[in-house]
């Protein structure tokens, strides 16, 4: 869609949500400032960079096509490479110029004699533009769909689908698995739709690629999760009340999202499974709220703390369609950084109130901090309720806030890189990429994580619509 002849009635962030069809290898980014010497490595971004198949449009921001950036630095230079995801989403969009399979809010249109052949909902797809993982040294890019798919992280060619080797069956997962560095596993979040529908909690032990069963829970209207949280022994469920009937997702005519529905009048739950074995511990109720992030949990003194990003109800949802984001008129819902503490032992839940700057994609310092007490979370923010326009650093035990922003820019996703050898929790770079809504390009900001000051920026070839997650990769191998 090209949004140059309606600027009168755009947001002044749309340029992030237009198609960008670029695609490089290797290409030398100037540097303003100076990059650590010590920051060797890659930066892999992924998000949606297309926004139509042939005339048709997708609708929602999770519904674009993946595209891979990779950012690689090396002796203070970087490169950018960058690709699309060759999914069947992808192949059936560029080929057919037709949306082909049900995304997140769009589904395909089909022709009479097709719903005629298969008169259910048409396949669930596989363009995995939501995260990425390292896998066991398979790179994956991740959406909530089971469809999975492996690239090489040299030059971001698509591999094809990945495999697990096992015979798990499910629909849906979250594109948020978590990683315990003490005991090598990996755990995510299956979530069978049916007759009898359940969350599946599972693990990936290192060396293999086989998933193995933690825990079945089942449920008659299963919530919607895009993430969870882990401690240093339990994984943590946080049920909010924007629940399915599954059988709307499997015969419906509804979108995969517009099959869920809001019930105001229903509690969060939030309950706590130990890691190694699966038993449900402690479970508890909270007033509603609805949650995309999960920002850090940990144990203490007997409770267990879930520090998430809430909302006072699932309009986030609706306000992440492509026409309110691109319109002038913009405005989303506000997060609040919530603290949750469930008392192990009364089996209460006390909710606490931390920030109100409007976070979102938090990030974290994950390898040495995930699931134990914590102090700095990192995350753009919105202070003007209409979208992300500043980084924010927030001290989590003080409330002290330390932000970055520059006129009409727009930061995506702060990851933070630690410095090898560092000592203190922010000692350390962050990196996001910027819609420069002024200059009408992107840079990737290079900032100082502990006092959030600019040290370099990369001046990049063409914009970067705004994308969902990205990993630091040390080093980046075959796969
Ligand atoms: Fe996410």
């Amino acid at each position: 869609m090209n949004l140059s002849n309606l600027s009168t009635s755009i947001s002044a962030f749309a340029p992030g949500f237009e198609s960008r069809l670029q695609e490089c290898i290797d290409v030398s980014l100037p540097v303003k400032g100076k990059l650590p010497d010590w920051l060797n490595g890659h930066l892999v971004r992924n998000g949606p960079a297309k926004f139509e198949a042939g005339l048709q449009q997708y609708r929602h921001w999770f519904d674009g096509l993946a595209k891979l950036h990779k950012f690689s630095f090396a002796g203070g230079e970087a490169k950018l490479t960058c690709k699309f995801l060759e999914t069947d989403a992808y192949r059936i969009a560029i080929a057919d110029k037709r949306i082909g399979l049900a995304e997140f809010g769009t589904n395909p249109s089909r022709s009479f004699m097709e719903k005629l052949a298969n008169p259910f909902n048409p396949k669930l797809t596989d363009n995995a533009n939501v995260n990425l993982v390292n896998l066991n040294e398979h790179y994956l890019a991740l959406t909530e769909t089971v469809n999975t798919m492996e690239f090489d992280c040299r030059d971001l060619t698509t591999i094809g689908k990945f495999n697990y080797d096992d015979k798990f069956a499910g629909q849906v997962t979250t594109a948020h698995p978590h990683y315990d560095f003490e005991r090598r596993e990996l755990y995510n979040l299956l979530i069978k739709l049916g007759p009898t529908s359940a969350y599946v909690i599972y693990k990936v032990g290192h060396g293999t690629t086989a998933r193995k069963e933690i825990a079945v829970i089942k449920i008659k209207e299963p919530s919607y999760f895009h993430s969870f949280a882990v401690s240093a022994n339990y994984i943590i469920l946080v049920e909010c009340p924007f629940v399915v009937n599954p059988l709307d997702v499997i015969v419906g005519n509804k979108t995969y999202v517009e099959s869920y529905s809001w019930k105001a009048t229903n509690a969060t739950c939030v309950s706590v499974y130990r890691k190694d074995n699966g038993e449900l511990v402690a479970s508890a109720e909270t007033d509603a709220f609805f949650c995309f992030h999960h920002v850090n949990a940990f144990e203490e003194n007997g409770d267990v703390v879930v520090d998430l990003l809430a909302y006072p109800d699932a309009q986030i949802v609706q306000s992440t369609y492509l026409d309110n984001l691109r319109d002038a008129s913009c405005s989303l819902p506000l997060s609040k950084l919530l603290r949750l503490r469930l008392s192990m032992a009364s089996k209460t839940l006390a909710a606490e109130n931390i920030c109100e700057a409007g976070l979102e994609l938090p990030r974290i310092y994950y390898e040495r901090v995930n699931g134990k007490a914590y102090n700095y979370v990192y995350a753009p923010g919105q202070d003007n309720g209409k979208f992300l326009n500043r980084l924010v650093k927030l001290n989590v035990k003080t409330n002290e806030l330390k932000d970055w922003r520059q006129d009409e820019c727009y930061p995506g996703e702060p990851v933070f890189v630690a410095r090898p050898g560092a000592i203190n929790e922010d000692d350390g770079v962050v990196l996001s990429v910027v819609l420069d809504a002024g200059t009408n390009n992107s840079f990737l900001v290079v900032l100082n994580a502990a006092s959030m000051d600019e040290m370099a920026r990369l001046e990049l070839p063409f914009i970067v619509p705004f994308g969902f997650h990205g990993q630091f990769f040390r080093n980046s191998g075959r796969k």
